[in-house]
């Protein structure tokens, strides 16, 4: 069976959940993997802000961080009854442990990695994430990295660094990662 007859079925029954630090690549792997093997991606932070009609920047200001991150448990208490979908999850997804329960409901969960200096190229000419605006330097990001990379790694089945690697490369990586994780899960 090839790469997208497999995923196919395996769509049939779950969804692939890419979680990770901001600038890690997850929408930008989503995508692909939509092109590649023709699964419907939802972007978490772009859902949230098209239902509260605002940006990101938006809600953490009115609202405020614990706000955003109970929008983001409503949208994955629907998603975990879907199947069929790539979810690009928010960078702080994951901390929230009811989050990750949700998750592995009945999604496989990847993790996408990068060094503080890839991540800082990816973040610094876009203003839309509250959390960097201000802080865009590698201490910063090191940092706040170190702080949820058990958060991260702990709700992973996966884990694919990105540094260096093209994005097509990352998704076949992914999709080999999973057929054999699936395959040491059914012997
Ligand atoms: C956040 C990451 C953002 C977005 C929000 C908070 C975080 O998503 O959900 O700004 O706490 O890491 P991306 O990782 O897609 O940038």
């Amino acid at each position: 069976m090839d790469k997208t007859e497999w995923m196919k079925l395996y769509l049939d029954k779950h969804n692939i959940a890419l979680i990770g630090f901001m600038g890690a690549g997850k929408s930008t792997v989503a995508e692909m993997m939509s092109l590649m093997f023709a699964i419907r991606p939802i972007e978490m932070d772009v859902l949230i802000a098209k239902r509260e009609e605002m940006t990101i920047n938006e809600i953490f200001a009115k609202f405020g961080e614990a706000y955003f991150r109970g929008r983001e448990t409503d949208l994955l208490r629907e998603l975990s009854k879907e199947h069929g979908n790539i979810i690009s999850c928010g960078g702080g997804t994951v901390l929230r442990p009811e989050n990750v329960e949700l998750l592995k409901e009945n999604s496989r969960i990847v993790l996408l990695t990068a060094t503080a200096e890839t991540i800082l190229k990816r973040v610094k000419d876009s203003d839309d994430r509250p959390i960097l605006n201000g802080h865009k330097d590698v201490d910063f990001i090191g940092a706040l990295m170190e702080k949820r990379r058990q958060a991260y790694e702990r709700a992973a089945d996966i884990i694919v660094a990105t540094d260096g690697k093209s994005v097509g490369s990352i998704c076949i990586e992914i999709a080999d990662s999973l057929i054999k994780l699936e395959e040491a899960c059914n012997v």
